[in-house]
């Protein structure tokens, strides 16, 4: 339901929908912003831009670079644990390739280290499967279409990214786009197809091509769905609820396992493992900035303060992408993920005059600084109930476009999430704000999947460097199946040249509290957080 300055504004809408259709029509969207312009909104609206919400690194491979307040907070924290108490000489656990995290890229490393050969063990703080890859949306991109070729795909990457991108990364996610779509459709992912069975694909953000696969607008979960089962068909061994808060090293400095703790229990186990694949996923649940998110619970930040720690250094850590379109009411789902598919088939943003001010299929980081602008400089933004301000998009263009029926067929999970709330996104339009959605940067590898720490590869959303400092619409579903079939890969290819585990050490962690303390950082933060602190110091609610 709407408030009345709401539906006050929601009159304008209505008013300009017919003569913007009609442009539309007529192959008019509101015309892309030139490179300058585009330079200038980043500049003065994009958060990334926001000097005094940046910190500078005093300590690790990183140091004297900048990151995020709440990040260089847990990166520069105290571990969980003391080393002098850890039993190294204990072993809970023992496997070929330890995999931390239960996601979609830790289950395609999962899948393809065991096709290797390798024993594998995932561990995940949370169950098998709750992880962004299952939040996530619209859709997959590949270039499996006569129209388009991995060269195509590359050179949109890396605009898309403002050419900041590792090449020889995007060289890999663009390659091997195609052939991962065919594995996963082998696989059963239900993806929309026509009725002689082609793809259907469409465009998003700053795409030259229509080439986003989709299952409707649960992509992300369907994709789970099928990579769970196959984990579980593999009788891969999943242990849930059990976080791994510090990698251990070996005498040569090689990764080789992990200390573990049950989230329930607070009991300490330990890993041991001849290669270590980090897939622990996203930072969302940092709430950058004051930001919402559109992340799972899970989201915050783990594998890069558990490779910080052992000295594997960072790329970009730097640039966050705030998804364009987060809901900005009703507040019960603030935050949450609006598809860019709304956007893709035809919904255009509008201000609270009516207007729609910019090309909708603009990239994520010009349009989300471009929504900030138009409620923050022009005060077009429609305020809501919270105090804050959102943007229309006007969703009844798409059955106007497309004809009747289209939301439900195309996007049917969006409609009865605002259905609920009484809001019905076929009639009327729906407000939105951007939300932190993605971390572009993350941990640096190379193309094999190998961080810097040796035996340490890392796959999905903690990686840095594949999507510069903005990545695309359907790029993380594809980096996830990439990079996270190319780390199982070689994480047990490297598995096979080790005979024997080595001495397990936790210097690393003695080392790094000493640098800590040598920079005189005075800090009560534990890392990592594991969970988000949503109890404001409630002590009802307060974790033991
Ligand atoms: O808008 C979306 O559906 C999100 C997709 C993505 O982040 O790749």
């Amino acid at each position: 339901m709407y408030t009345a300055e709401m539906l006050e504004s929601i009159k304008k809408v209505e008013a300009t929908r017919d003569a913007r259709l009609a442009k539309v029509m007529a192959g008019e969207n509101p015309r892309r912003m030139t490179a300058e312009e585009k330079d200038a909104v980043l500049a003065a609206f994009h958060p990334d831009h926001i000097k005094s919400q940046f910190a500078e690194l005093q300590i690790g491979p990183n140091k004297g670079e900048k990151v995020p307040l709440e990040l260089a907070e847990i990166l520069q924290a105290n571990s969980r644990i003391k080393p002098s108490e850890i039993d190294l000489s204990r072993t809970d656990i023992e496997t070929d390739v330890l995999i931390i995290g239960g996601g979609g890229a830790g289950s395609a490393a999962a899948i393809m280290a065991d096709e290797n050969g390798a024993k594998v063990t995932i561990v995940t703080k949370l169950r098998h499967g709750d992880a962004n890859t299952m939040m996530a949306e619209g859709g997959i991109q590949a270039a499996d279409k006569p129209n388009d070729s991995p060269a195509q795909h590359y050179l949109d990457v890396m605009g898309g990214g403002h050419f900041k991108n590792v090449p020889e990364l995007v060289y890999k996610l663009v390659h091997d786009g195609p052939e991962c779509i065919q594995w996963l459709n082998n696989l059963g992912v239900m993806f929309d197809k026509e009725e002689d069975g082609t793809m259907v694909t469409t465009h998003g953000g700053g795409t030259s091509r229509k080439r986003m696969h989709a299952a409707k607008d649960y992509s992300g979960a369907e994709i789970m769905r099928v990579l769970r089962d196959e984990v579980q068909n593999r009788n891969i061994p999943v242990v849930d609820f059990t976080a791994a808060i510090e990698l251990i090293k070996d005498e040569k400095g090689r990764a080789t396992g992990a200390v573990l703790m049950n989230m329930e229990t607070k009991e300490i186990l330990i890993a041991r493992a001849k290669t270590v694949i980090i897939a622990t996923g996203g930072a969302g649940r940092m709430h950058y900035q004051g930001f919402p998110t559109s992340n799972h619970y899970g989201a915050t930040a783990d594998g890069l303060v558990l490779a910080y720690r052992a000295g594997a250094p960072l790329l970009y850590a730097y640039t966050l992408q705030y998804h364009p379109t987060g809901v900005a009411y009703p507040s019960q789902i603030f935050g949450a993920l609006v598809t860019e598919k709304v956007r893709s088939i035809g919904a255009q943003l509008i201000n609270s005059e009516g207007e729609a001010f910019m090309n909708p299929l603009e990239t994520r980081d010009v349009s989300a600084a471009s929504i900030i602008r138009e409620c923050k400089e022009r005060g077009k933004g429609v305020a809501t109930p919270d105090g804050g301000f959102g943007i229309w998009l006007d969703s009844p263009m798409i059955e106007k476009l497309h004809g009747e029926g289209t939301i439900e067929k195309r996007i049917p999970a969006m409609m009865r999430m605002y259905l609920k709330y009484g809001i019905d996104m076929r009639k009327q339009p729906i407000l939105i704000y951007p939300t932190l959605h993605y971390q572009n940067g993350g941990i640096k590898i190379g193309a094999n999947g190998m961080s810097d720490v040796e035996n340490l590869f890392v796959a999905g959303e903690a990686v840095g460097g594949i999507h510069g400092e903005n990545r695309l619409m359907g790029n993380s579903l594809l980096d996830i199946i990439v990079f996270g079939r190319n780390a199982g890969i070689n994480a047990a290819k490297a598995a096979k040249e080790i005979d024997k585990l080595g001495k397990p050490t936790l210097k690393h962690v003695k080392d790094f509290a000493a640098e800590q303390k040598a920079a005189g950082i005075k800090t009560d933060k534990q890392s990592p957080i594991l969970l988000p602190r949503y109890t404001h110091g409630n002590p009802r609610f307060e974790a033991k």
